[in-house]
């Protein structure tokens, strides 16, 4: 299969996302701190557009010093993106299920070639 082209670097700012197709297939391309990832767009759960859900960061308990539960926070780090047909959250630099990281959605290469972006299939 060709490589597909995905957009221009300058097109393609860091936060934003692209879903590009190879055949009947879609594909979910992230450009998140630096750094590109892509996923099949095809949740784990019931085949849902995974990729195309909203992107929050993950939530985390904030647990005091005898470990009893303070309250939640926003993580820093991590960045997730949620299936929006009912709510399984994938990892946007793994692509791993956050509720049970065995799952894993099918991960594509992507690559820089001058001023364009390319998935690899
Ligand atoms: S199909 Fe994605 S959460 Fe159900």
């Amino acid at each position: 299969m060709p490589d597909i082209f995905v957009a221009k670097t300058a097109d393609f700012p860091d936060g934003e996302r692209r879903i590009v197709t190879d055949g009947a297939r879609e594909i979910g391309v992230f450009h998140w701190q630096g750094e590109l990832y892509a996923y099949e767009n095809l949740c784990l759960h019931q085949g849902g557009p995974a990729c195309e859900g909203l992107m929050m960061h993950k939530v985390e308990d904030v647990l005091g010093p005898d470990r009893t539960w303070i309250g939640q926070r926003f993580s820093k780090d991590e960045m997730h993106f949620v299936c929006p047909w009912h709510g399984y959250e994938y990892d946007v630099k793994t692509g791993e299920c956050a509720a049970d990281r065995r799952l894993k959605l099918k991960s594509f290469t992507v690559e820089r070639r001058g001023e364009d972006i390319y998935v690899i299939t």
